[in-house]
């Protein structure tokens, strides 16, 4: 290989001695980032609780040197620190905790609302990145770097007609990630989340209440109510904003929620379609 090439190839790799653990990683979002860090020369714990698809996802991305499952269910406080520990005792460190693991809610009213599913969404879905944060900074803060992102949503600025539990939940997983900033930057830690608009997903499908429709039809009318035309948002996406928020790109970069959304929560059409079907009257 010429000294040009290989100069191009390291240059292209954007996280080459890094270490990322990504929960909800067998799936979705967590499964697309996992492969676009390895890509950029990353080694990677895949950590989620579906472990046949996490252990198919690792086996089909490469050898246990740069990828490895473990279960990990993000509200068991000492199953989030035995993945953090195992991607310190198999890889030597951790500096990317990227942590993604989601349920979605119930679209339900407040009358409605289920008690303990409101509890089970913002276990996961806050709880969870508390305890990924937790163990995460445990092995930085020695270290005086590291990256810490959350999945945050759309939904994390702005709201819905109900899935209360879900909205509460990522405008609280967006708090905590600003408060964590203000505590981790002494440390050169930086936090900050991503928040994606809707991607056809099992997690979106479920929120949905589409399990059973095929994946493009969704897709053509989440993207028909998107405020950028022409664009499709996909998993891959959220990937690279987690690769840039990951990478000494983005050195500087904290406590920042960047909303990939094509616009989305800036609009508001509901006034305008009400004045043109005043004047269709
Ligand atoms: N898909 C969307 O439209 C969308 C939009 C905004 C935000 N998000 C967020 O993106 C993140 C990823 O979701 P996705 O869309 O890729 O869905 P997905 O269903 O493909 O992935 C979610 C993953 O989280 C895992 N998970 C759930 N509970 C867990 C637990 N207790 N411990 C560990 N892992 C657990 C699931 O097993 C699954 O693999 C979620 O936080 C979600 O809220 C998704």
């Amino acid at each position: 290989m010429s000294k040009a090439c290989s100069a191009a190839i390291s240059i292209a790799k954007r996280l080459e001695g890094k270490v990322g653990l990504i929960t909800g990683g067998a799936s979705g979002i967590g499964a697309a980032t996992a492969r676009l860090f390895l890509k950029h020369g990353a080694k990677v714990i895949v950590a989620d609780v579906q472990d046949d698809l996490g252990h198919s996802l690792c086996q089909e991305l490469g050898s246990e040197e740069i990828i490895t499952y473990a279960h990990c269910d993000v509200t068991r406080d000492s199953q989030v620190q035995n993945a953090v520990d195992l991607a310190v005792s198999k890889y030597g460190k951790l500096d990317i905790m990227y942590s993604n693991a989601g349920l979605p809610a119930n679209m339900d009213g407040i009358l409605s609302s289920d008690n303990e599913e409101f509890k089970r969404v913002l276990d996961v879905n806050v709880f969870g990145g508390f305890l990924a944060a937790k163990h995460a900074a445990r092995v930085m803060i020695p270290a005086k770097k590291g990256s810490i992102i959350f999945t945050g949503s759309n939904l994390s600025v702005s709201c819905f007609q109900c899935a209360h539990a879900y909205t509460a939940s990522k405008h609280a997983a967006v708090g905590l990630a600003k408060n964590l900033c203000v505590e981790l930057g002494q440390y050169g830690i930086r936090v900050n989340c991503v928040s994606p608009y809707a991607i056809v997903t099992p997690l979106l499908k479920s929120f949905v209440g589409l399990m059973g429709m095929e994946n493009e039809k969704i897709q053509e009318a989440v993207s028909a109510a998107g405020n950028l035309k022409h664009a499709v948002l996909k998993a891959e996406d959220i990937a690279e904003a987690a690769l840039y928020l990951g990478s000494d790109e983005s050195k500087y970069v904290s406590g920042l929620n960047l909303v990939v959304d094509g616009g989305y929560t800036l609009t508001n059409p509901s006034i305008e379609m009400a004045i043109k079907r005043l004047h269709s009257s």
